[in-house]
C-alpha cells in the first residue's frame, strides 16, 4: 500500500504537468516579446497592450520583456527561445536584414500577408518599406507599430537659453563644436551619452557618418562602391572623435534613457539619440521647446534614418488566434494613435489623425514625407547582424584607443566578411 503511493503521487504529478500543456494549447494567451522597459517605452507598451485588451477581452497577456535598450541583451534571448523551439507567440523586430536575415530565412516565422490583403494595408504603410524590408518570396513577416527617426539631437531649452545659444535644423558641425565649446566653459558636460550598451555610442558614429556622407553616400558605403576607409568615412570617424571629448564623464555607466535623464535635470546639454529619447519627454510631462528642443543631428537635414518597430508572428506559435489578432491590433488606427505619441516615434500607418499628435510628431511626420528615408545599421535594418556586431566592436576599441586606421581597417574587414551584395 504504503510502497504504491509514490507511483500514484508520480503518475498524478505527471497528469498535472501535462495537463496545463494541453489547455496551453487552447487556451486564451499570448505571449509578447520586446525590449522596452524604460519609463517611455513601458508606457507606450502599455497603450498597444490596453487597445489589444479592449479589442480582444479575456485573452490573457503575457508582457516578456527583456531590459537593454536598441534590443542588444533582448536577441540573444530571443535567439534561444526560436533555436530551442520554444517561441513566443510574436516578438519586436527592425525590419531589412534582421528580421529578414535573423528570422525569416531560418525558418522562425510565419507569413503574414493575408492581414494586409483583408486590412487594406496595402495602401495604408509605406509601401517601400514593406516591399524592401518586410517581404521575403512576396510574403510579408511583419506589421509596422511605429518609424522612429535615429538622426535626433535632442537638447535641454533651458540650459541653451542661458547660455544664449540657439540652433538651427540645418545645423553644421562647425556650428554644433562651437556650442559645445561654449558649454564646456560654462562647466556643464555637452554631449550626454549612456552607453553601458555600446549601441548608443554606436548611433552617435552613425549619425554623425550620415552627416557627413549625405543619404546618397549612406546608399553607397552599404552597396559597397564607398569603402570603410574611404576619406569622407575616416573624416566622420575625426568628427565622432571629437564628439567623444565632449562627452559625459559617467558615459559608459548609464544607459541610455538615464543619459536622457541628465539631460532632463540639466548635468548634459544634448544627446544624439533615437526618437524613443521623446518617449521619456512626454513621460516626464516637459513641455516642447520650452524644457527640451530637438534639431537634425549636425549635417543631417534632409535625411530621416528609420529605425522602425515590427512584430512578427512565430511559425507553431503556441497561440496563433491570439497572436493574429496581436498583429491586427497593432495594425489598426486606434492601437497607431495610442501608442505613438507616447512612444516617440511616428505611427507606420499614413492615414491617422494628425491632430493627435503634438509639435516633434508633426516635425518627424514631415520629415518622413519630405526627406530621404535610409535604413540604420546600429537597429540592425542596413546590415547583416554580423556587420553590425562588428560596428559595435570597432566603436568600443574606438573609444579608447581614438585610432581612425584601425577603426577603419577593421570595418573594411568586416564589410568583406558579412556585408552581402545584392
Ligand atoms: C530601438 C527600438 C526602439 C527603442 C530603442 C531603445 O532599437 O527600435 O523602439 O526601444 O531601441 O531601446
Amino acid at each position: 500500500m504504503y510502497n504504491r503511493f509514490p507511483i500514484v503521487v508520480l503518475a498524478v504529478s505527471c497528469l498535472a504537468a501535462l495537463a496545463p500543456l494541453s489547455i496551453q494549447a487552447a487556451d486564451n494567451k499570448l505571449e509578447v516579446f520586446s525590449w522596452w522597459t524604460s519609463g517611455g517605452e513601458s508606457a507606450a507598451l502599455e497603450a498597444l497592450l490596453t487597445v489589444y485588451k479592449k479589442q480582444n477581452p479575456g485573452v490573457e497577456i503575457v508582457n516578456a520583456t527583456v531590459a537593454g535598450g536598441g534590443g542588444s541583451a533582448a536577441r540573444p534571448v530571443l535567439e534561444t527561445r526560436l533555436a530551442g523551439g520554444n517561441p513566443p507567440d510574436t516578438w519586436q523586430s527592425h525590419p531589412g536584414f534582421e528580421l529578414i536575415g535573423q528570422y525569416v530565412d531560418p525558418g522562425y516565422c510565419e507569413p503574414i500577408t493575408d492581414l494586409y490583403k483583408s486590412g487594406g494595408w496595402d495602401t495604408a504603410f509605406p509601401k517601400e518599406m514593406v516591399v524592401n524590408l518586410m517581404t521575403k518570396d512576396r510574403k510579408i513577416y511583419a506589421v509596422l507599430a511605429g518609424i522612429h527617426r535615429g538622426n535626433v539631437l535632442w537638447f535641454n531649452a533651458k540650459l541653451l537659453q542661458k547660455n544664449g545659444i540657439q540652433l538651427s535644423d540645418s545645423l553644421t558641425f562647425d556650428e554644433f563644436f562651437a556650442a559645445c565649446d561654449k558649454l564646456k566653459g560654462a562647466g556643464i558636460a555637452p554631449i550626454g551619452v549612456g552607453d553601458s550598451g555600446i549601441w548608443a555610442s554606436a548611433q552617435l558614429f552613425e549619425n554623425t557618418l550620415l552627416g557627413v556622407l549625405g543619404p546618397k553616400g549612406w546608399v553607397d558605403l552599404f552597396a559597397g562602391t564607398i569603402q570603410w576607409d574611404d576619406a569622407r568615412v575616416k573624416g566622420a570617424m575625426r568628427l565622432f572623435g571629437k564628439m567623444l571629448n565632449y562627452i559625459n564623464e559617467d558615459h559608459a555607466t548609464l544607459t541610455w534613457d538615464q543619459a536622457i535623464q541628465q539631460l532632463i535635470e540639466g548635468k548634459v546639454a544634448f544627446s544624439s539619440m533615437g526618437d524613443w529619447a521623446d518617449g521619456e519627454f512626454v513621460k516626464a510631462k516637459l513641455k516642447e521647446k520650452e524644457d527640451f528642443g530637438w534639431v537634425n543631428h549636425p549635417g543631417t537635414s534632409g535625411a530621416f534614418i528609420a529605425v522602425a518597430d515590427g512584430f512578427a508572428l512565430a511559425k507553431g506559435a503556441p497561440h496563433k488566434e491570439a497572436a493574429m489578432a496581436w498583429l491586427k491590433s497593432i495594425g489598426s488606427k486606434e492601437a497607431q494613435e495610442a501608442f505613438n505619441p507616447l512612444k516617440g516615434s511616428i505611427p507606420a500607418r499614413t492615414d491617422v489623425d494628425r491632430s493627435k499628435f503634438d509639435s516633434y510628431h508633426q516635425w518627424s511626420m514631415d520629415s518622413f514625407a519630405r526627406d530621404k528615408v535610409i535604413p540604420s545599421c546600429v537597429h540592425g535594418e542596413a546590415a547583416p547582424a554580423a556587420f553590425q556586431q562588428a560596428l559595435s566592436d570597432a566603436v568600443t576599441t574606438f573609444m579608447t584607443d581614438r585610432n581612425v586606421d584601425s577603426f577603419a581597417n577593421a570595418l573594411v574587414q568586416a564589410a568583406k566578411e558579412t556585408l552581402v551584395r545584392k
